[in-house]
């Protein structure tokens, strides 16, 4: 309520102003990036959020949009001078940027009391159900990953984003909303049992592999918030402040399980963050070179491990085992893989255009395991042995791609094409022969319409494929025989989310 009011105090006199460039964002940029520039299904606009990008790049950004992305250019809606008047607003400080403390967030907080069951309410298989996204009016459905038949339909919080996250059971699954909304739903009793609203504007959320901590990352303000999973309560704030002093954004928040930890990417300072959770689970003194780590921040719970880094961190991945993270920087050809354990780079990845790792996948290939990643500027899926750490192929196909996903039980990863929204290839599936790294079959589900994001049943025998539209569908293809066998409709599907490939973190799809 306080946010709300002391934005609505700003928003007047800036109202009755009239400046123009304050016009042209009520008009262009406000839907998303919020009336106050706090952020909405954008990120906040303001100028301690926009270090890294320097005023031409802003320039740019506005005027050509960002691929991959809600960002659209206005280069041919608004005049050069118009992109540089918003530019300068941007850049220039709110009179007072909001406070989202302790205070605030454990004012949030919202319990749902009643008697729950210890067994879901329906009959479907609990470890095979899908949550969907549906991002065109803010809901999720609950789908039977059976029979295909929705159980329950729900509202969510504003803007999801991150994907949901799971407690290790598969009973609980956590939504992240842009506007920095907690909410945890309990799948056997289809209710929504907790909400805590974590920060203005957050990026993602991870649950820890004992279930029992949330760590979420915002990009405003600029922290970490650990909640208990139990009831979402606040446990304690961690500043995002670099060693040179430095606050940052935080890129995404991860969990590690196999080394108890949870791993936070800093957006605005080079540097990852190491957490553990379960500090007499991972052996955690003891899992690195001490001589590598900066400097422990040396604290009963939840101490951080600094691990210094060549480049900022945009994009990651993990390998199955956590040791190694790789990564990408946006402006960089290069990626990084730094081994978690010393804390040091191992190698530089040839990774042209503009990969998106943050959903590769991994498989064996030849008795090696190599990961594949899609680029959202080329038609192109990387494959690279992660032993060697070299490109073993780059894979056409038809369009620059955002996801990928796979199944152990399949011989096809499978890709979409519609990074750029180009019309020739935003319509398409490629599969590819995990075996032979070839292009096997194009699908086109729906010509015309945008295809994106696959999910695997449990067992990997069905393939579910959104079509991202406001007149969407989930459409349901048998992996083995590519028939389709099902079409539900649904309102812009974004990602859907099987409950058991998420919680034993299958290979096949990104965690
Ligand atoms: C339909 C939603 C939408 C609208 C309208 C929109 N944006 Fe964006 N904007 C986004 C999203 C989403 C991103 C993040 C893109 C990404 O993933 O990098 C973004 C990113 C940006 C960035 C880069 C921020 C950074 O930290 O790198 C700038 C600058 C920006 N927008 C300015 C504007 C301006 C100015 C307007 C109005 C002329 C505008 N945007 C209109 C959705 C929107």
């Amino acid at each position: 309520m306080k946010l709300i009011c002391l934005v609505f105090l700003w928003f007047v006199p800036v109202a009755l102003a009239a400046e123009p460039v304050e016009k042209l964002y009520a008009t262009h940029c406000a839907s998303c990036h919020g009336a106050d520039r706090l952020g909405g299904a954008g990120p906040a606009l303001l100028p301690e959020n926009l270090e890294r990008l320097r005023r031409p790049e802003a320039i740019k950004t506005i005027a050509e949009g960002r691929v991959a992305s809600q960002m659209a250019g206005f280069a041919e809606k608004l005049s050069k001078e118009d992109i540089e008047a918003l530019t300068g607003l941007i850049y220039t400080a709110l009179p007072q940027v909001p406070v989202w403390g302790e205070k605030e967030i454990s004012a949030s907080h919202i319990r749902v009391a009643g008697a729950m069951s210890d067994k879901p309410i329906f009959k479907a298989d609990p470890l095979n159900l899908f949550v969907v996204v549906e991002l065109g009016d803010h809901h999720a459905t609950i789908l039977d990953g059976d029979k295909f038949e929705p159980i329950t339909r729900f509202q969510t919080r504003f803007a999801l984003h991150g994907g949901p996250k799971f407690s290790p059971d598969g009973r609980y699954v956590y939504f992240a909303s842009r506007d920095g909304w907690i909410s945890k739903f309990d799948i056997y009793n289809l209710k929504i049992v907790a909400e805590i609203r974590a920060g203005i504007n957050s990026r993602n959320l991870a649950v820890s592999g004992d279930g029992k901590t949330i760590l979420v990352g915002n990009y405003l303000p600029h922290t970490l918030v650990l909640l208990k999973a139990d009831d979402l309560s606040l446990i304690k704030i961690i500043e995002a402040v670099g060693q040179n002093g430095k606050s940052s954004r935080i890129s995404a928040v991860y969990q590690a399980e196999p080394r108890g930890s949870f791993i936070a990417a800093l957006k605005d300072v080079k540097e990852v963050w190491e957490i553990p959770y379960a500090v007499q689970k991972s052996n955690w003194q003891q899992s690195f070179d001490p001589a590598s780590v900066d400097m422990v921040v040396r604290e009963k719970t939840f101490p951080v491990r600094r691990i210094s880094v060549d480049d900022y961190l945009d994009d990651f991945f993990f390998d199955q085992t956590y040791q190694h993270l790789i990564s990408t920087a946006r402006d960089s050809k290069k990626g990084h893989v730094l081994d978690l354990d010393t804390g040091k780079k191992v190698a530089d990845l040839d990774l042209p255009g503009m990969p998106h790792l943050g959903s590769g996948i991994t498989w064996n290939y030849q008795g090696h395991p190599v990961m594949a990643t899609p680029n959202t500027k080329e038609g192109l899926v990387t494959v690279i042995d992660m032993q060697t750490w070299q490109t073993i192929k780059q894979i056409q196909t038809p369009g620059p791609g955002f996801f990928m996903r796979s199944h152990e039980n399949t011989p096809y990863a499978w890709t979409d094409g519609f990074a750029t929204g180009n019309p020739l290839s935003r319509d398409t599936m490629t599969l590819i022969d995990k075996n032979t790294l070839e292009v096997a079959h194009i699908l086109r589900p729906e010509p015309g319409k945008t295809a994106a994001h696959v999910e695997f049943t449990r067992d990997g025998k069905y393939v579910l494929v959104s079509i991202w539209e406001m007149d969407g569908a989930l459409v349901i293809y048998d992996a083995q025989t590519l028939k389709e066998v099902k079409r539900i409709p649904m309102c812009k599907p974004s990602g859907k989310y099987n409950v058991y490939n998420k919680i034993t973190r299958s290979a096949g799809t990104s965690h």
